[in-house]
């Protein structure tokens, strides 16, 4: 028997990952950050200062790098056994994940080791092209927004609470052109797969994404 994948696809800061993780509780399913191997691999990218106009040289990182993903209550990475958790969510580290995503090589790279994710009893995975190229074949699709003033909203509150210093209108322009590169680049852009449910979650409250969300695989 193939194995259930809900996937949920959408631009950045759109609720994805806090979505996807309680979807995947609720199931007792596994989970698959797909933002967070393109992270991973910015990070190698920006650690060994390869070049990022180096197709050749980012694959090599790409197919040699180890990461293990620790799936507790938090999501712990590490690369080549050192935990990067903590990098993950920087704004550069996001930026140059946008960049080095637009390679069509890098992409191929990459889809193995997220088609492994792929476990019983079930996967959900939220990303940009899960349900078009990754998993084309999942059971159930949704494709998550939110505006993008509102993504940025989210974005601010969230980096307050940290205690990260940031600026609401740069924080939107970026979200802008991060959403543009995404969508307009010609391997796999940020799309809504045909077939898939949309969701705008500008003026949802978490419980209620989650309730739809579990309808459709109902
Ligand atoms: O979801 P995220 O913000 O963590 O993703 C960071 C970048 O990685 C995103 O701007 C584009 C890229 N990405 C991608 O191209 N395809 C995916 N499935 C997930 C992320």
């Amino acid at each position: 028997m193939t194995v259930p994948v809900l996937t949920i696809d959408g631009p950045s800061g759109a609720g994805k990952g806090t979505i996807s993780r309680l979807v995947a509780k609720k199931l007792g399913w596994n989970y698959l950050d797909s933002g967070s191997i393109y992270r991973s691999l910015a990070i190698a990218l920006l650690q060994q200062t390869v070049d990022l106009s180096d197709e050749a040289a980012i694959v090599k990182v790409a197919e040699t790098m180890d990461l293990a993903f620790e799936c507790g209550d938090e999501l712990i990475v590490k690369l080549n056994g050192v935990d990067i958790t903590a990098q993950l969510g920087l704004e550069t580290t996001g930026n140059t994940a946008s960049i080095i995503a637009v390679l069509p090589e890098v992409r191929q790279a990459l889809l193995q080791k997220q088609q492994n994710f792929r476990q019983s009893p079930g996967l959900v995975a939220d990303g940009r092209d899960m349900g078009t190229v990754v998993f084309p074949d999942a059971t159930s699709k949704v494709f998550l927004t939110a505006s993008a003033e509102e993504r940025a909203r989210r974005r601010y509150k969230q980096l307050k609470e940290k205690g990260i210093d940031a600026n609401l209108s740069s924080l939107t322009l970026d979200i802008e052109e991060r959403d543009r590169r995404d969508s307009e680049r010609a391997t796999a852009p940020l799309a809504m797969a045909e077939n898939a449910l949309y969701i705008d979650s500008s003026n949802m409250s978490i419980d209620a994404v989650i309730e739809e969300v579990l309808n459709l695989i109902r």
